[in-house]
């Protein structure tokens, strides 16, 4: 009950929400608190557990999360990327999902997140999990840095990413990804993990897209709730991009 609270609360100011990336109310600060207060340094796996039971008791936060979380986990199994992008990395909780799961020598993670707030508090927890040599955190929105999303490709000698997770604002699914397809940032076997594509929160024109495109994109949906709210339905979808 407190979750759902604390979920209309966050909603009430959605204009806000939308433009800053908080919830307005110093939560996310308060939670970078919590984490280097409770959570073990360099132990990825205590970092979240931190997060997701700040998130169920205290406040609500918008992270994948632990229902869905273990979805992400199986395609980074499958996908097992060196080289992997986040569009949307709020206060780092995927990001610590993600790189702590990313077995490969060498393999790093690009987190773009839009709100500069949000970079300094997912910059400290990344930090606190350990994983600060495994990710790189770039300000802005996606498609104003693409300049730095080449940069890091470029470093890491890669010329795509091998896994792509997209959590950010729902109505850029769809031009970002043409954006990472126009640019050759995606190619034939890359990974594409969807959060939100549920029937509440899930953006209409890119569920559409790969519904009438499944030679491009082989989806599965994989059902399940909103974060930390089981009585909202949401889902993942995983693609494989198929293309030459
Ligand atoms: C749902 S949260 C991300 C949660 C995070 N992936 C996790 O599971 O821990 C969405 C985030 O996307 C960011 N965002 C929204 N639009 C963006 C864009 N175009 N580029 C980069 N970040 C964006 C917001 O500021 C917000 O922090």
């Amino acid at each position: 009950m407190a979750t759902f609270f604390s979920f209309i609360r966050a909603m009430a100011n959605l204009k806000a929400f939308i433009r800053t990336g908080q919830a307005g109310d110093g939560r996310e600060k308060a939670l970078l608190d919590h984490v280097l207060q409770t959570a073990e340094k360099g132990n990825p796996q205590s970092v979240l557990e931190a997060i997701d039971s700040y998130s169920r008791r205290t406040s609500w936060l918008m992270n994948i999360g632990d229902d869905k979380g273990p979805f992400l986990d199986s395609a980074l199994g499958k996908y097992n990327p060196r080289v992997a992008l986040e569009i949307g990395t709020y206060c780092g909780y995927s990001a610590v999902r993600i790189a702590s799961k990313m077995q490969k020598s060498g393999s790093k993670l690009l987190a773009v997140e839009m709100s500069p707030l949000n970079c300094q508090i997912a910059t400290q927890i990344i930090d606190h999990a350990g994983l600060s040599s495994k990710v790189r955190v770039v300000e802005g929105k996606f498609d104003e840095r693409l300049d730095a999303v080449k940069q890091f490709l470029e470093e890491m000698d890669a010329p795509f990413f091998d896994f792509v997770f997209l959590d950010h604002w729902k109505d850029r699914y769809m031009p970002d990804y043409l954006l990472l397809k126009e640019n050759g940032m995606i190619r034939k076997g890359s990974g594409i993990f969807a959060d939100n594509m549920g029937p509440v929160l899930g953006p209409a024109d890119f569920k559409k897209y790969i519904k009438t495109h499944p030679e491009e994109l082989e989806t599965e949906e994989f059902k399940s709730n909103a974060e930390y709210m089981r009585w909202m339905p949401d889902s993942v979808c995983v693609s494989t991009y198929n293309l030459d």
